[in-house]
């Protein structure tokens, strides 16, 4: 087939360490395996640390770079800006990006704290002529994708229960300080870090909201860490834990947990969905596949079924990579969301649909109603945060 005419567009990143690599390599193979009319060209990398940047840029593609982010939003030449910087830094960048007259891609949670949140969602919906989007990433694996098209086409019927859950266990006392157990940097521990994926999950599966935060727990098991490089004890005032229990509009039951501290749990991002129709069950760590129980099965035979959702012809995204069978894996997920951003401001319709910071405000108020359930021991309606 012939490949549709292709337009360029400059983009910068800003941030170049976790993210930074994985969006990096985004830019790079999106031309190369999807055919989205817009082709991203890496203008201009910023960041904060000078000694390494340059070898950064140039062993990522990045054109040009610089530690001044606002060179960024002086230049006229770049269209699009990526924000993958710790928490605090969101609203500050992307309020100066979309004032540039700048789309707009930022990562998750879209801010600290709802306030922020909220900046960003208003700046955007003033920004005319500008698109925004949140990196909630896993709405792209071709697996929850398939999840998503079932539950469209009704097949769980009325939804019953939500169980997520975001598993680590990298955050123990012997893990240094960083900016991700500081309050001021991150807003939030692992509820703005895990919980906020699972809830932008579960909004996108069941493709409803929470009303109600009905019951939540916050903790705090590693008061003090160590400084990097220093021997220094330094205060960790963000949660290692948070689970509650949350209501859907359509009277769904749900409840999230997310730790840091779950020993033998990796990156166990799972999410199940039970309905009258059938089940569904994903899991990050094989993320290829969605398990399915469907209701309507013969007794005799009926179970879970493991789909590996790597069909060019049935699964979103998988025809852009390999031959069905062959998996794919976490960088994918960018590369897919990155190639619907593309289509997007290509004037096209998206595979899935994306998170704009709108969207992404709404999973931020979920997250604040349990912060504040979790500290006055009561239910939340969404309704008194808004
Ligand atoms: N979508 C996902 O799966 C996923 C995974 C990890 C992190 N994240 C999110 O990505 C963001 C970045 O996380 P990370 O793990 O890459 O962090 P990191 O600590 O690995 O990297 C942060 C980078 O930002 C730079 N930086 C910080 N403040 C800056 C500023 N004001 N101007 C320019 N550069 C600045 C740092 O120098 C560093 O290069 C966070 O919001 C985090 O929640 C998302």
């Amino acid at each position: 087939m012939a490949r549709k005419l292709v337009k360029k567009m400059n983009v910068a990143l800003i941030g170049q360490a976790f993210m930074g690599r994985a969006h990096s390599n985004a830019y790079r193979q999106v031309g190369r395996f999807f055919d989205c009319g817009l082709e991203p060209v890496m203008h201009t990398i910023a960041a904060r640390n000078a000694e390494t940047l340059a070898s950064f840029a140039a062993e990522q593609g990045w054109s040009a770079h610089t530690t001044r982010w606002q060179d960024i939003a002086e230049d006229g030449a770049i269209d699009f800006v990526d924000v993958a910087t710790p928490n605090d830094s969101h609203r500050e960048l992307s309020l100066a990006m979309l004032a540039a007259g700048k789309h707009v891609a930022c990562e998750k949670p879209l801010a600290g704290t709802l306030k922020e949140a909220r900046e960003m969602r208003d700046a955007a919906a003033n920004a005319e002529g500008s698109q925004t989007f949140v990196w909630f990433n896993y709405r792209r694996a071709p697996a929850i994708g398939l999840a998503y098209k079932l539950l469209r086409e009704g097949r769980l019927g009325r939804i019953y229960h939500v169980r997520a859950s975001y598993l680590q266990s990298w955050g123990g006392p012997a893990t240094p300080l960083s900016w991700r157990f500081q309050k001021n940097l991150a807003g939030s521990g692992a509820h703005g870090d895990l919980n906020a994926h699972i809830v932008d999950l579960a909004r996108f599966l069941v493709g409803e909201e929470i009303t109600e935060i009905n019951g939540a727990i916050e903790r705090t098991f590693i008061e003090e860490r160590t400084q990097l490089g220093t021997n220094e004890r330094k205060k960790c005032d963000v949660d290692d834990c948070t689970l509650f229990l949350a209501s859907f509009a359509g009277g769904a039951t749900a409840s999230f947990e997310a730790t840091r501290l779950a020993g033998g749990h990796l990156n166990d991002n799972t999410i199940e969905i039970n309905g009258e129709g059938g089940s569904l069950r994903w899991n990050l760590e094989n993320l290829n596949e969605l398990w399915f129980f469907d209701a309507s099965d013969a007794e005799r035979e009926a179970g879970w079924r493991r789909i590996v959702a790597t069909s060019a012809d049935h699964h979103p995204y998988a025809a852009a990579w390999w031959p069905d069978g062959h998996i794919c894996g976490y960088e994918h997920t960018f590369t897919n969301e990155l190639a619907d951003i593309l289509r997007v401001l290509g004037d096209e319709q998206p595979v899935l649909p994306l998170p704009d910071f709108a969207d992404a405000y709404e999973t931020q108020r979920v997250l604040e109603a349990a912060l504040v359930a979790a500290r006055e021991r009561c239910a939340i309606p969404l309704s008194a945060v808004l």
